[in-house]
């Protein structure tokens, strides 16, 4: 078992030892499924190389077992303001608290995963090596912080960390006659053939928008067609969606830096035109620290060469502007290769799944938030939702593919009741799961709490949503306007409203889902269960937050919060 294997790596001398390897432990902590991607892959290589390796999810590691490693890989993303992914959260706070045990002589190597637009990049993996090396750790390789980009510096990494593990991991296996893999995790998840890498070119079915004309917000209803691509998606799933940049402002660039549009660049190991490279290839709205940093020493242009070396000051300036706004306030002439050598390759952007097949068959829809807004004298749309809203059509062809997230999920037992709040877009998968659960005939009941500013204008799928409510498979909706009376009125205030409902529900064993803004909403709504807890659970602070945990652990309280 892992277990053995692991204890094989204890201080006994190699003579003495077993016909059992020294195990290399993996423990990945993921949100989306990249940390856990890279986790599989340097699994996958160590067992290439005759390794044992025994691959572990956080959320399902005995912290105790952190006595009996010898040796032990992170890999762990950070999300939201430099916080851990749900299931790094446990260990995450018992590496940092007296609880932990001394390792002193353990080797270890940290691998973090982030995106260099937000302030705290990678914190989760700083504070893991922290931590293991307060503790005693010695790091063997040095820890790598990987930005969106990640795939072919994680292949380079995993190398890396393999060659420094794998003459000690090869001594203290010496005598084992042979080197049984370690195999704890097994994902069966039916793939299909497309992926991040290899998308599915779909045809865009629908983009309608869905909040009224005086409203706030631009919020679109999108719906894309899989029809022939044999993909399958899950309630709670999210899309990836690959966009094409704006191609005005691309042209702009082109004359802003001096530059050809069809002067052949190369990016990762393609050849292509500047001009289609900008276009498809290549980030261009959202802003990091890695762009000015480069442009600067293109550009060797002082001023960005000065924020290079100030991080609070570089934050505030990458904070309001798209990589755009830079090349517009800083122009130079500079070689083709150079500028696409700047930008970091465009990302797709995930959002949750609003369907469920069951109802739409061969497609997925969308509720995508368009993101746009004023400064330096021009309007600005976000990359992907200002394509989808405003430079694609019906029937213009995006680039999709589906990525999984198992710690979204409804209950497996249809019977078992749910609670799922989500204000603005997070609505997305409750749409899904309430397809699901209508599609099922599932008898379980459906509490949904929806918030957003105005009625008349930002009840997203009111008229669905009603028609739940009188076929019955809604058993309850309560709605936050915020702004339709003088004092702000959220998701967190209806839910204390119903507190004692809501507890009894838990108490029956009701799942409960949080979905939309990380930031402020999802923390606001755990605070308010909590004090739904305490208030009708009879539970001190601390007992409360026990009880969140054992229902996450549980996979009864799950968030998708971003
Ligand atoms: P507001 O914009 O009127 O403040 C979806 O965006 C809804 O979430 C809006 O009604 C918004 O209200 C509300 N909202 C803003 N901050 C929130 C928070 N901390 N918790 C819950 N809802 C919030």
């Amino acid at each position: 078992t892992a277990n053995s294997a692991a204890l094989g790596g204890l201080a006994i001398p190699a003579t003495t030892q077993a016909a059992e390897a020294a195990t290399l432990t993996i423990l990945y902590g993921s949100q989306t499924g990249n940390a856990k991607g890279v986790a599989s892959k340097l699994k996958e290589q160590a067992q290439a190389r005759g390794l044992a390796v025994n691959l572990v999810n956080m959320a399902d590691y005995k912290p105790n077992s952190l006595k009996k490693e010898k040796f032990l890989t992170i890999v762990v993303s950070t999300y939201g303001e430099g916080e851990p992914p749900e299931d790094a959260e446990n260990l995450h706070e018992f590496l940092g608290s007296k609880k932990a045990p001394k390792l002193d002589g353990v080797k270890v190597a940290v691998l973090g995963l982030g995106d260099s637009s937000y302030e705290f990049f990678c914190q989760t993996a700083i504070d893991f090596e922290t931590r293991l090396q307060n503790l005693g750790a010695t790091a063997i390789v040095s820890r790598a912080d990987l930005d969106v980009d990640y795939d072919s510096l994680a292949a380079d990494w995993i190398n890396t960390a393999l060659d420094a593990f794998e003459p000690d991991l090869k001594a203290q296996s010496s005598n084992s006659a042979q080197v049984i893999p370690m195999t704890t995790f097994g994902s069966t998840a039916t793939t299909s053939q497309y992926t991040k890498q290899n998308p599915f070119n779909a045809e865009l079915a629908l983009v309608q928008k869905i909040t009224g004309r005086d409203s706030t917000k631009d919020v679109r209803h999108v719906e894309i067609s899989l029809e022939d691509s044999g993909i399958t998606y899950t309630a709670g799933d999210s899309l990836g969606v690959y966009f094409l940049n704006d191609e005005a402002l691309v042209d702009e660039l082109l004359v802003l830096t001096g530059n050809d549009a069809e002067t052949q660049v190369s990016v990762g190991d393609e050849t292509l035109p500047l001009r289609q490279a900008l276009i498809e290839k290549l980030e261009l709205t959202q802003s990091y620290p890695g762009f000015v940093e480069k442009y600067a020493l293109a550009t060797n242009n002082a001023e960005l060469l000065a924020l290079a070396a100030d991080k609070a000051a570089m934050r505030e300036f990458i904070e309001p502007r798209q990589i755009f706004d830079i090349v517009r306030q800083y122009p130079a002439t500079i070689a083709a290769q150079t500028l696409a050598d700047c930008a970091r390759k465009l990302q797709a952007r995930l959002y949750s799944i609003a369907s469920s097949q069951s109802e739409v068959e061969e497609e997925v829809h969308l509720t995508v938030g368009i993101v746009e807004f004023e400064a330096f004298g021009s309007q600005h749309l976000g990359g992907c939702s200002g394509y989808l809203a405003h430079r694609a059509e019906a029937g213009s062809k995006v680039k999709v593919f589906i990525e999984h997230n198992d710690n979204f999920r409804l209950p497996a037992n249809p019977d078992t009741a749910v609670i799922m709040v989500g204000p603005g877009t997070g609505i997305a998968p409750f749409r899904a799961f309430l397809q699901e659960r209508d599609s099922q005939g599932a008898s379980g009941k459906n509490w949904l709490f929806f918030g957003n500013p105005h009625f008349t204008q930002d009840f997203l799928y009111q008229v669905e949503i009603q028609a739940y409510l009188k076929s019955g498979l809604l058993t309850h909706c309560d709605v936050a306007f915020s702004r339709d009376q003088a004092e702000k009125v959220y998701v967190q205030d209806k839910l204390r409203l119903q507190g004692a409902q809501v507890f009894a529900w838990l108490e029956q064993g009701a799942h409960f889902y949080i979905c939309g803004d990380a930031n402020r909403m999802a923390k606001d709504v755990h605070q308010a269960l909590i004090e739904i807890i305490q208030t009708h659970g009879g539970q001190s602070a601390e007992e409360a937050e026990q009880y969140l945990k054992t229902l996450r652990s549980a996979n009864r309280y799950q968030k998708d919060v971003y």
